[in-house]
């Protein structure tokens, strides 16, 4: 075949130099009858120009009046319009999925925080009380037990009055505990095992020994008003009735500047001045400080002692008839000038958008808790939650589980889960906290027969736990001999002495409890029950307070309905206390049921409907109850024994009973698809 017989191009120029139809120059073609010539404004149908086929290499103008028949134009439309339409419902359902998800959790609400007490953790240099190095060593430790989060009381450069909460410098790392370069090592090393490091911070006062406080004293232009002063009698330094959280009139005359300055704590702790913006701005630079160093979050210390009256009057005595000089304990006076004053929260809120300029970076967001006992004036705790708008605390802590052994009874414990429930603000986020560095361990003040249930309630509830060191081995007080008062709140009376959940972390059997192996001093002495209460022994106890702990770490991490599932009330009586976790769209849910009495006792939950009839116990703190099948109408419960019961059911409790059941952020679960969505 000949090249040009079958492929002739219709616009070829032939060697004779005549134009064809498509000539360059010519845009409209010229109509002929010839049967080589383009007839483009023909219909197809009527046949002729049938034979002549696109091909490679048409010139432009060839082209276009291809591409303008009606053939490829409307199919070119047609995929035009597609590929427009398919980019449109591409963003809306792209939208949607963001609009629908819900929000990702934050690392402060799916791990415990753990709280280290530096003192008393681990002795790495054998000097009898615990530093940052040895931290360090123990960072397994919370690996182990699946914590992400640890805050470490202060371990700023002190002298110590009250163990590190008198801060001489904020800038400086105790030499005690260690130096600036065993900090920044420790940090480094929490941060590549995924652990979060949350710093204690003091701002209400400063050590006396702090070198803003010596300024101030002498009169220092610059510093002498930050901190609270005011002109006194030197042989009765009591301007006004005010007491110090410790004890005893809350002034204190100072010799060099001739006038009475406010502490709320410790005399060696005087209250730094918030309404002086330079005080202000000082915090402020700290946090900063801190924040650049890659710290997580910080623990705000006595946040509601900030500011105070700045009329200084008497504050009203809860006995009217009390005579004025007995007048010596916090519980003696309404705190009405001292604590919670109007400004405080300007101030909090303040640190927090300073805090969120360090939250941007993805992946690193930084937390704030706040301190503050307001007993039962619950409305003041929540204030630090802030409004939707704007940001305070991540969550204030909650400490009134702390009451738990007042009363132990499943009615008690509702009550008190159900202050925080009943009154934090729609949305928020819950926490719960059963033992600090300032409270008595709960396995003493409840007794050891409910150590594990309360690690079973701390566990199971919705919100953030927060374990002090020590309770997830169910470590208790140790008994002080006055002489052995380490504590200056038990010097004043030693009723008050913290030292007894204080003492020593109990590691092992060895010497000091494996807390200083190298020297045989420790700051505070060892429990006596060290040999069978340590995490080496327990650790290899499937059955030990630290086992369950762990399981139900474990167990609250992995289950999307513990983690920010419904919370749902089912019964209380002297007894039990129960209630269940379930999330919409997911089938498995579970049942908790916690005997807080002093009986054994068979509870009847026939009249939740939601329930099966039969029911398998997943995890009781009796090891033996294992795996135990309850009908829904015998539930058996010992004393201080806790079950958790894992359930498959179809109808979910909380449509049916709203008012029993709490949630932070709703999100229901779609099976199909196996993704969480805002339902
Ligand atoms: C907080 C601390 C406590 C300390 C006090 C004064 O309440 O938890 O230990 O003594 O503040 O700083
Ligand atoms: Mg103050």
């Amino acid at each position: 075949m000949e090249l040009g017989e079958c492929t002739r191009n219709p616009g070829y120029q032939d060697s004779d130099g005549t134009a064809s139809a498509a000539d360059t120059n010519t845009t409209v073609p010229e109509e002929k009858e010839d049967s080589t010539s383009v007839k483009l404004e023909q219909h197809p149908a009527e046949g002729e120009y049938m034979q002549f086929k696109p091909y490679a290499g048409m010139p432009k103008e060839v082209l276009l009046q291809y591409s303008s028949q009606a053939r490829y134009r409307v199919t070119r439309e047609i995929v035009f319009w597609l590929t427009v339409a398919c980019t449109l419902a591409l963003v809306a359902v792209t939208i949607a999925v963001i609009a629908m998800s819900p929000r990702c959790m934050g690392w402060w609400q799916t791990t415990p925080v753990y709280q280290v007490y530096p003192r008393s953790f681990y002795d790495s240099d054998g000097d009898g009380v615990g530093d940052l190095k040895g931290i360090q060593q123990k960072l397994d430790h919370f690996q182990y037990l699946n914590i992400k989060a640890v805050w470490i009381s202060p371990f700023y450069r002190s002298p110590m009055k009250d163990f590190g909460y008198d801060v001489e410098d904020f800038r400086d790392i105790d030499p005690l505990f260690g130096t600036m370069k065993d900090f920044e090592e420790l940090l480094a090393e929490m941060h590549s095992r995924d652990l979060k490091l949350i710093m204690d911070f003091i701002p209400n006062h400063t050590s006396d020994r702090h070198r803003w406080f010596n300024l101030s004293r002498i009169r220092d232009p610059h510093y002498k008003d930050y901190y609270v002063w005011t002109d006194c009698n030197a042989s009765f330094p009591k301007p006004n009735n005010w007491v110090s959280i410790f004890g005893n009139s809350s002034w204190t005359y100072d010799e060099v500047r001739g006038q009475c300055y406010l502490h709320q704590f410790l005399k060696e702790q005087p209250d730094l001045n918030f309404r002086n913006p330079d005080v202000r701005q000082e915090i402020v630079d700290l946090i900063h400080f801190w924040l650049g160093k890659g710290v997580d979050g910080f623990r705000m210390d006595a946040v509601k002692h900030l500011l105070e009256a700045q009329h200084l009057r008497d504050e009203p005595q809860v006995d009217p008839n009390q005579p004025p000089e007995t007048v010596t304990t916090e519980w003696d006076l309404h705190s009405d000038y001292t604590t919670s004053q109007v400004g405080l929260h300007d101030l909090l809120r303040e640190w927090r958008a300073v805090i969120d300029t360090y939250s941007r970076e993805p992946g690193r967001y930084r937390f704030m808790v706040t301190e503050s006992y307001d007993y039962d004036e619950v409305w003041k705790t929540m204030m630090y939650y802030s409004t939707p708008l704007v940001k305070e605390s991540d969550f204030p802590f909650n400490f009134y589980l702390l009451d738990l052994p007042q009363n132990t009874s499943g009615l008690w414990a509702q009550h008190l889960v159900h202050l925080w429930m009943g009154n934090m603000p729609k949305g928020k986020w819950a926490n719960w906290v059963v033992g600090n560095h300032d409270r008595s361990r709960i396995a003493s003040s409840a007794g050891q027969a409910y150590t594990r249930v309360i690690n079973m309630l701390l566990l199971t509830l919705p919100g953030t736990p927060t374990t002090y060191y020590g309770e997830e081995i169910g470590m208790e007080n140790i008994n002080i001999t006055e002489s052995q008062v380490q504590d200056p709140a038990g010097k004043y009376n030693k009723s008050l002495s913290r030292d007894p959940e204080r003492s020593p972390m109990q590691w092992s059997g060895d010497m000091n409890a494996g807390f200083n192996i190298k020297t045989n001093i420790t700051w505070l002495p060892v429990h006596p029950n060290y040999e069978s209460v340590n995490v080496e022994v327990q650790k290899e106890d499937e059955g030990s307070v630290l086992a369950q702990y762990r399981f139900l770490n474990t167990l609250r991490q992995s289950e999307l309905s513990f983690q920010r599932g419904w919370f749902c009330y089912v019964h209380a009586d002297a007894n039990v206390f129960s209630y269940l976790r379930e999330l919409d769209g997911l089938d498995r849910a579970f049942l908790i049921v916690l005997n807080f009495g002093k009986e054994s006792v068979i509870t009847d939950l026939s009249s939740v409907l939601e329930l099966p009839d039969q029911m398998t116990v997943l995890m009781s703190t009796n090891r033996a109850n294992n795996g135990k099948v309850f009908k829904k109408s015998q539930i058996m419960t010992e004393v201080g024994e806790g079950l958790v019961i894992q359930y498959s059911t179809g109808t979910r409790y909380n449509p049916n009973h709203p008012n029993q059941c709490y949630i932070s952020e709703k999100a229901c679960y779609m099976k199909v698809m196996d993704i969480l969505y805002k339902c």
